[in-house]
């Protein structure tokens, strides 16, 4: 009897253990969601994960709610057949559109969004609870962030504005270019007593020298990918679903459109250049 036990119980550590070495599933509406991809392995090294990039589709910034929920569920759906054992919404506007809808539809695996870490971490750095947040049409007209903010710190002042065109000069590589400079000014213009802003777009974290050019340094500027990678870490530890695995973690990039683009234009954001062999194209109507 013993040893039927210990049979068991060596089956037992073994399907564990497999389960630790799931991947996390991370997916964006594009390249932009790498800078978030970018902070999940410096706060969590040793983890594997499946990134899917909606590069067909996107921008997902200017699209509707009902469109977004309805990529964003397929996204997930996909990832799913991967057995991943955790979910990220790299994507601010899948976040506003889709998270509590992802998160009651599949509620057996943690899901979690790029908004609440964000918004919590604003407030954090705000001295004078006057935050600005920038990011796109979609976001922006959800409110999800001011939401967000006023449910931690009611009194918050919050002002939103939408940044569509610093999506494009950042895939054309143009964050540190005159170009940059005045489009920050001109969507800044009207930006007061403001102490923090936050960027509510995965795109926007590139433009962080030239926004201390354009507003200086007396403003204080919080992305939410690390807050983002923070949660997530709690939530593995909670769950007791770290990955003990010594060794770094693998990444695999799973693509809806070029992996010539996505590879090219995915450096920008995640800061380092991409292997081509660890991009796959897959088509999200075929399943996995
Ligand atoms: N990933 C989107 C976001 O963070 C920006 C790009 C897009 O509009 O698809 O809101």
């Amino acid at each position: 009897l013993a040893s039927l036990f210990e049979v068991f119980f060596e089956l037992f550590c073994e399907i564990l253990m497999k389960a630790l070495n799931y991947a996390i599933g991370v997916f964006d509406s594009g390249m932009g969601g790498l800078t978030v991809l970018a902070a999940l392995r410096r706060v969590l090294p040793h983890e594997n994960f499946i990134y899917l990039g909606d590069t067909a589709r996107l921008p997902y910034g200017t699209k509707s709610q009902t469109t977004v929920q309805q990529y964003s569920m397929q996204m997930t759906k996909f990832l799913l057949q991967y057995n991943i054992k955790a979910l990220v919404i790299a994507c601010n506007t899948a976040t506003t559109a889709a998270l509590p809808l992802i998160q009651s539809t599949f509620p057996s695996i943690p899901v979690i969004g790029v908004v609440r870490p964000g918004a919590a971490a604003a407030v954090m750095e705000s001295k004078n609870k006057n935050i600005a947040v920038i990011a796109t049409e979609r976001t922006v007209a959800s409110a999800a962030y001011q939401t967000e903010i006023n449910r931690l710190e009611p009194h918050a002042k919050v002002y939103t504005k939408s940044c569509g065109l610093l999506v494009a000069i950042a895939e054309e590589g143009l964050m540190h270019h005159t170009i940059a400079y005045d489009a920050l000014s001109y969507y800044l213009a009207d930006l007061s007593d403001e102490d923090t802003i936050l960027l509510g777009c995965t795109h926007f974290p590139v433009f962080k020298e030239t926004l201390v050019k354009v507003l200086g340094t007396g403003i204080k500027i919080v992305d939410s990918a690390h807050a983002t990678a923070e949660v997530l870490l709690q939530e593995l530890k909670n769950k007791k679903l770290l990955n003990v695995n010594p060794e770094l973690g693998l990444v695999q990039y799973l693509v809806t459109d070029s992996i010539e683009r996505f590879e090219h234009i995915g450096a920008i954001f995640l800061q380092t250049p991409l292997d081509r062999k660890d991009i796959v194209l897959i088509d999200v109507n075929m399943g996995g």
